[in-house]
């Protein structure tokens, strides 16, 4: 089976560890180009240094690691979101620390010398703020026509969370999320109203055994943290392991970028020729699968 060569966009933050816990382990579905970073949880160094450890855990210190922006398109970052994500940005937990360093490349470069190289394949997968997307797309006019998907965990079809209207990484960077959703491009856009309905529990390790006692310690660990509530970017990535994970629907979604009380907001017409799909509905057992398939691969090597 020919492999989806992918990037990772994220903010390294309790729930995209295990949305990239999914993209290192399933190794003979993904091609994991890189792992891009931003802010917002945290500070940017901050995020791509929990990248680096990431990466070491899971044992794919083959996969580059590029630093994104310092700040959103127009604003700086807030302060460090600590209630979701704890002081160090991974819910206080430590990971042994990696030696390997960030690519001499920017995220923005980064994303645009691997679409050339992916020849239209490329997948991108972003969990935090649109930032370094947006960046590349201001770039390089050209890397439009490079990608083939874009899978956003952002926005909601229900009430948001940073807001009543918006998830927080739409609203953090409204006017970057808008670029990337005017671009044309594909987009798979996974929201809080399918994510909230999949808690991750301690029972996902029920029966499973041979485990990694590190991966499943720090596992258990921000789990706990979060008190077993969603891993928001796990479920987004998960729906490319397994098309039985989301039920999508074909739509325009347009982004509110404005500083009324409505940005941040994505908001779905079924009328309109579609630029997106957007999920409507999750089938849980599916992605636990997924999740469970994880945790075994990952222990594995
Ligand atoms: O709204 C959920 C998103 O915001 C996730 O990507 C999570 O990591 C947080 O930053
Ligand atoms: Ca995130």
């Amino acid at each position: 089976m020919k492999t989806i060569p992918i990037i990772i966009d994220t903010d390294p933050g309790v729930d995209d560890f295990f949305c990239i816990g999914i993209g290192c382990a399933f190794r003979e579905l993904f091609d994991l180009r890189a792992i891009t970073t931003i802010g917002g949880n945290n500070s940017t160094d901050v995020t791509t240094r929990n990248a680096l450890d990431i990466l070491k855990l899971f044992k794919r210190l083959d996969v580059p690691v590029a630093k994104g922006a310092d700040s959103f398109l127009f604003e700086p970052f807030g302060e460090p979101v600590v209630r979701f994500h704890g002081t160090n940005g991974l819910g206080d937990v430590q990971l042994e620390h990696s030696q390997n360093t960030a690519s001499a490349l920017s995220a923005c470069d980064m994303i645009y010398e691997q679409a050339r190289q992916c020849n239209g394949e490329l997948v991108l997968v972003t969990v935090g703020p649109e930032t370094n997307l947006a960046h590349s797309f201001l770039k390089y006019p050209d890397l439009k026509g490079m990608i083939r998907k874009i899978v956003v965990m952002g926005g909601t079809l229900s009430t948001g969370n940073v807001s009543e209207y918006a998830e927080a990484n739409i609203y953090h960077d409204a006017q970057a999320a808008r670029i990337v959703f005017e671009t044309g491009i594909p987009i798979d856009m996974i929201g809080l109203n399918v994510t909230r309905k999949a808690p991750l529990r301690r029972s996902i390790f029920d029966g499973l055994n041979d485990l990694d006692e590190r991966i499943r310690d720090v596992m258990e660990k921000l789990i706990e943290f979060r008190n077993e509530e969603s891993m928001h970017d796990a479920i987004a990535i998960s729906s490319l392991v397994s098309d039985k994970v989301l039920i999508f629907k074909d739509a325009f979604t347009s982004i509110i970028d404005d500083y009324s009380e409505k940005r941040g907001m994505s908001v779905v017409d079924y009328e309109k020729a579609p630029n997106s799909r957007v999920a409507v509905d999750i089938n849980v057992d599916e992605y636990y699968k997924v999740m469970r398939q994880m945790i075994l691969l990952l222990s594995k090597r």
